[in-house]
């Protein structure tokens, strides 16, 4: 009797037989099937590139409108205070100041609205402050180097990107 014969009249003779040989089989098949090996998918940390803003671009980063970070203005650099969100967002004491040049607020520490210029105008040059006022700037400046990241410079708007479409012109 040949083994094939012998595995056929086993099946034949005990029903048990198959629920061993489907057994057998899904082991088999599990033993010869590759386990799929998932790499940990990596994630790029965030990073934030240095650039230059002028004050309309800076205005996108007031934690209201499409950005999420919120970005300030002092004495012509850019700090990322998002991590002072409390003070700086929507809510905040100080939401005046977000997405704005803060430099003339701080010197004359007020956060009313006049103190900021409106963003189609040339950055504020704070010739006429006083001497007191500059002294207050700077030492809110150095609170502000001391405690944000310093992430671009504040531009006036014809020192903005060439625009892509004339940058091929010629002109
Ligand atoms: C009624 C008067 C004011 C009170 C009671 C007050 C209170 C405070 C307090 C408690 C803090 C938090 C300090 C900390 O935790 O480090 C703070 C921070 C601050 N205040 Fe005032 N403040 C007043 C007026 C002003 C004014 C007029 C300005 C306008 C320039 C101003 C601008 C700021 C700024 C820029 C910060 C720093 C936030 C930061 O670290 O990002 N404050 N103030």
């Amino acid at each position: 009797m040949t083994v094939l014969e012998t595995l056929q009249t086993q099946l034949l003779t005990n029903p048990l037989n198959w629920f061993l040989s489907a057994f057998l089989l899904y082991v088999v098949r599990t033993y010869f099937t590759p386990v799929p090996y998932h790499l940990p998918i990596s994630k790029h940390p965030e990073v934030t590139v240095f650039r230059e803003y002028t004050p309309k671009q800076l205005r996108e980063f007031d934690g209201r409108s499409l950005q999420t970070k919120i970005y300030m203005g002092v004495r012509g650099k850019v700090y990322d205070v998002t991590k002072g969100r409390n003070f700086y967002g929507p809510d905040g004491p100080y939401g005046n100041f977000a997405g704005r040049d803060a430099s003339r607020g701080l010197a004359k520490n007020s956060f009313d609205l006049e103190m900021l210029t409106p963003v189609d105008q040339p950055l504020d040059t704070l010739e006429d402050l006083t001497r007191e006022e500059l002294e207050s700037l700077r030492e809110w400046h150095a609170h502000f180097e001391g405690k944000y990241d310093f992430v671009g410079k504040l531009v006036n708007e014809e020192r903005s990107p060439v625009n892509p479409s004339s940058r091929w012109s010629g002109k």
